[in-house]
């Protein structure tokens, strides 16, 4: 199936309210607990000197398990919607866990201006997320010289995306699926996400024609592809 890229934000206040609402915390404690392993198999433990950024964070729902996750640690969520950051926000004041997210703040940005804008660099960044991220950028250039920026050789870095599926057969199935869970606006969000995916094989020639090599792809389930390593 072609690739069909969908706007890079989320600006639309009903389709911000629709995704917030959503339940996905099943695929998010999921990607928390990858990532735990990944660390472990490396050795890693996070501490306050450690710095973890979430890409494209929305509402904050992986920023959020992030900061329980690794309390001693500062996590930022960065997104270019201003209405996903105010929820965000919104959902950070009036959480009834404030002590457990003290070690979280978010920024509006989009991902290509962070380097520039200077937000971040105080301190290197130790872990580098994303969560559903990838197929909203329209040139996946973007998004690696992105994380390439704002790697550095301490970054291990963890981006899990949709993967886009064969046909459009197999996307309308998954469509309606999907339907059965999530209201029309999501459904419709979801339906064009999965065209805005990128393949296994778009993800891991770019990283091979691009010097990345440090960096890997693998399929997660049949529905999702995780980028990690250094960059
Ligand atoms: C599908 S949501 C995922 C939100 C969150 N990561 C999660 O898993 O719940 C994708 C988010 O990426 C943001 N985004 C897309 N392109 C971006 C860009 N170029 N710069 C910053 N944020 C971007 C969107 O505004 C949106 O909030």
């Amino acid at each position: 199936m072609e690739r069909i890229p969908e706007p890079e934000l989320m600006e639309k206040k009903e389709q911000v309210i629709s995704y917030d609402e959503a339940d996905f915390s099943e695929g998010e404690i999921n990607l928390i607990n990858q990532i735990n392993h990944y660390l472990l198999r490396k050795n890693i433990s996070l501490g306050e000197k450690d710095l973890i950024v979430d890409l494209g964070c929305g509402p904050g729902n992986i920023s959020e398990k992030l900061a329980i996750k690794w309390p001693n640690t500062e996590v930022i969520g960065i997104d270019g919607s201003k209405e996903m950051i105010l929820r965000a926000e919104q959902k950070k004041i009036f959480s009834t866990n404030q002590k457990g997210l003290k070690n979280l703040r978010y920024i509006c940005s989009e991902i290509k201006d962070i380097k520039s804008n200077n937000f971040l660099l105080k301190k290197k960044i130790s872990l580098l997320v994303s969560n559903s991220l990838i197929h909203h950028i329209t040139h996946l250039e973007d998004f690696f010289n992105t994380i390439r920026s704002l790697s550095s050789n301490i970054t291990v870095n963890f981006h899990k995306d949709l993967k886009r599926p064969l046909d459009e057969k197999s996307a309308l199935e998954l469509k309606a699926e999907c339907s059965t869970k999530y209201n029309e606006i999501l459904t419709n969000d979801y339906y064009a996400s999965l065209r805005a995916s990128y393949t296994f094989k778009e993800l891991k020639n770019f990283i091979l024609e691009n010097d990345l090599s440090s960096l890997d792809v693998f399929e997660d389930g049949d529905k999702y592809l995780i980028v990690y390593g250094n960059v």
